[in-house]
């Protein structure tokens, strides 16, 4: 035997950027301010999945899906035989790595359409935005963290394999999905590298990443940029003017209408303040409240507002829905006190889009 190539290139391009994508998207996936890393990721492999399934029928010889995806027969008697010293010479993927593949296409798939349902649904925003509500983007997110799970599984069984491949046939299986080569037979070699193709790939890819990052590359220290703030919530000039001036509005999203209502009826003691408000004001406002509140407009905060509040609740703070101390629980009391933070009611110090009643997870940065 001696050493011929076995993956062309697009398969090595395609199984290192498809690798650094399932990475990045995993570790940015729980942090707010990452959001735009993570949709990026999956955006990206979701790309390269769809790459890969139409490279799995017109691509390389050890690229094609019929000459590697095997029956359950073949898998078992592959690993029945694991530990044999004598085994079939197999110089493309083996049958069990073929497995650990197309579980690892159709997670990444899955991922990928439950992601866009989640931006879609929880956050208004993505290709699917308007097609789902809250409570369903909510359902899906709960499905695309088990994905997750199950994807992390069997990347691990899949490194697993090819650490335990490598030792049992003397054979480095990650230098070969760099190199391209591999111990084989000469008429066993892939005749096309198929570069052009590769090139391609790699174009589109940095293309899609520079177009991504851009704004990014001219934000400066006075205007960051945040790729996710609200954009066309309701406001009203009565409310802003009459809510503004001891703290920022707060937009009536934030609390049900239950409770606007109650905080007008009660306007003359306002957690100790007299807000002397006109009867054409207060009615005003109770309009404003009650077609903008929590309930009437289908915003994630809202709905999880709603649902974490027991009938009865009528809260007056926002402080003090148990949504919000959930989502506030890690922070401790001390960044509370910061002068640049100022209390948990002052939310504009955190949430840079706090006063167009955003709260999206790219706009939150806690000041030193
Ligand atoms: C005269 C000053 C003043 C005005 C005007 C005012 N507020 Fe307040 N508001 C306060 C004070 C003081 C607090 C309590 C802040 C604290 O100590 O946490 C408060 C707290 C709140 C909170 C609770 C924030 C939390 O901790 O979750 C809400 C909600 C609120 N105000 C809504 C309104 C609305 C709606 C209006 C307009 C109708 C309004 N406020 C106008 C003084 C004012
Ligand atoms: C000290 C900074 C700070 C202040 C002040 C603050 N927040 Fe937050 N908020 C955070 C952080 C940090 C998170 C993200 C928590 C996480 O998921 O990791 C967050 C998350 C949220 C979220 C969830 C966003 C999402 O989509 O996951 C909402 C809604 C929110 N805050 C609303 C508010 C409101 C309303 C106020 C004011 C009454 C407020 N916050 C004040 C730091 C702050």
């Amino acid at each position: 035997m001696s050493t011929v190539r076995i993956w062309d290139l697009p398969t090595r391009l395609f199984h290192w950027l498809f690798a650094a994508a399932c990475v990045t998207a995993w570790v940015s996936g729980d942090e707010p301010r990452y959001t735009d890393l993570h949709l990026f990721a999956g955006y990206l492999a979701l790309g390269l999945v769809l790459f890969r399934l139409v490279w799995g029928v017109m691509g390389g010889r050890y690229a094609r899906f019929s000459q590697f995806v095997r029956g359950p027969a073949v898998v078992l008697s592959h690993l029945r035989h694991l530990f044999e010293r004598e085994r079939p010479h197999e110089p493309g993927h083996n049958p069990a790595g073929a497995v650990a593949i197309v579980l690892m296409l159709g997670l990444v798939f899955a991922l990928g359409v439950t992601g866009l349902v989640v931006l879609g649904g929880e956050e208004g925003f993505g290709p699917l935005a308007g097609f789902f509500t809250v409570a369903q983007g909510v359902t899906l997110h709960g499905w695309h963290e088990w994905l997750g799970w199950a994807l992390l599984i069997v990347v691990l069984l899949h490194l697993v394999g090819v650490a335990l491949e490598s030792v049992l046939q003397r054979r480095n299986l990650p230098r070969s999905m760099v190199s391209g080569t591999a111990p084989a037979n000469k008429d066993e070699a892939e005749p096309h590298n198929a570069a052009a193709t590769a090139v391609v790939l790699l174009l589109v890819v940095s293309g899609f990443a520079v177009s991504w990052f851009y704004p990014y590359l001219q934000e400066d220290k006075e205007d960051p940029y945040h790729p996710f703030v609200a954009g066309d919530l309701k406001r009203n000039p009565v409310w802003q003017e009459a809510c503004s001036e001891c703290h920022m509005a707060y937009h009536p999203s934030l609390l049900p209408d239950r409770s606007w209502q109650r905080m007008l009826d009660e306007q003359a003691d306002h957690f100790g303040e007299d807000l002397f408000l006109l009867p054409e004001t207060v009615a005003a406002l109770r309009r404003f409240a009650a077609e903008s509140a929590a309930g009437q407009v289908e915003r994630e905060l809202s709905w999880r507002t709603l649902h974490s509040l027991s009938a009865g609740q009528t809260p007056l703070r926002i402080t003090d829905t148990p949504y919000w101390k959930s989502v506030h629980r890690e922070i401790d009391a001390g960044t509370w006190k910061r002068p640049a933070v100022n209390g948990e009611f002052n939310c504009a110090a955190c949430h840079q889009d706090a006063e167009q009643g955003g709260f999206m997870n790219g706009a939150m940065r806690i000041p030193e």
